[in-house]
């Protein structure tokens, strides 16, 4: 059985982050054939133009874990109504340089949960910018905005049995949309 590979990049680099926890629990939701990559970004270097010809051992780690992945995931939280900086230099490490972005026509999927009742809307909507730009054709529905809630995860670490079917029913729809875009 042939094995789709996905990257998940998580948006906030906090220890107990909700977002984290998300994707840990989307890891509970995939097929057997389907292997998830989580792409760490917290030891990226902000991201100098002067260094691109250069790249640190990190950036080298994630330009190849997104190289090796058939699509990438993006769990992320919104920070004062946009993506977090985190995320926004990953992006800009992994589009350089110029000509060898690692991202062109890498199928994405946009997920994430804050404690706002708009979870994450606009911060979504800034990434799909970024991402068209970076020519990743992105899934369009279903849209997850999701609000973080006292026992929106269980103590075993996965969601609660409304959100899980919800977010089953998201990463199907991204799987399938994969498959459909697949370089
Ligand atoms: C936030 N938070 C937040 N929430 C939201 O819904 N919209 C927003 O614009 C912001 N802005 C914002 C900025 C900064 C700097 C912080 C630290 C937080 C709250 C956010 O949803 C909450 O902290 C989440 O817990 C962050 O996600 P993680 O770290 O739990 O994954």
């Amino acid at each position: 059985m042939a094995q789709t590979r996905i990257a998940v990049i998580v948006g906030s680099l906090r220890r107990e982050s909700f977002n984290r926890q998300l994707a840990d629990a989307i890891g509970k939701l995939v097929p057997a054939d389907v292997r998830l990559d989580r792409l760490e970004i917290g030891d990226l270097p902000l991201f100098n133009q002067d260094h691109e010809q250069q790249p640190t051992d990190a950036v080298r780690r994630l330009k190849e874990g997104v190289r090796a992945a058939q699509g990438v995931i993006f769990v992320t939280p919104e920070y004062n109504r946009s993506v977090p900086g985190v995320l926004k230099n990953a992006l800009d490490q992994g589009s350089r340089p110029y000509g060898q972005s690692v991202w062109a026509r890498k199928p994405a999927g946009v997920i994430g949960m804050s404690v706002g009742a708009i979870g994450t809307s606009l911060a979504q909507q800034h990434l799909r910018n970024i991402l068209a730009y970076l020519d990743m054709p992105t899934l369009g529905q279903p849209e997850a905005f999701l609000q973080h809630k006292d026992g929106t995860f269980l103590p075993d670490g996965s969601l609660d049995e409304r959100v899980a079917g919800f977010v089953g029913t998201w990463v199907a729809a991204y799987l399938d949309f994969v498959r459909r875009h697949a370089a």
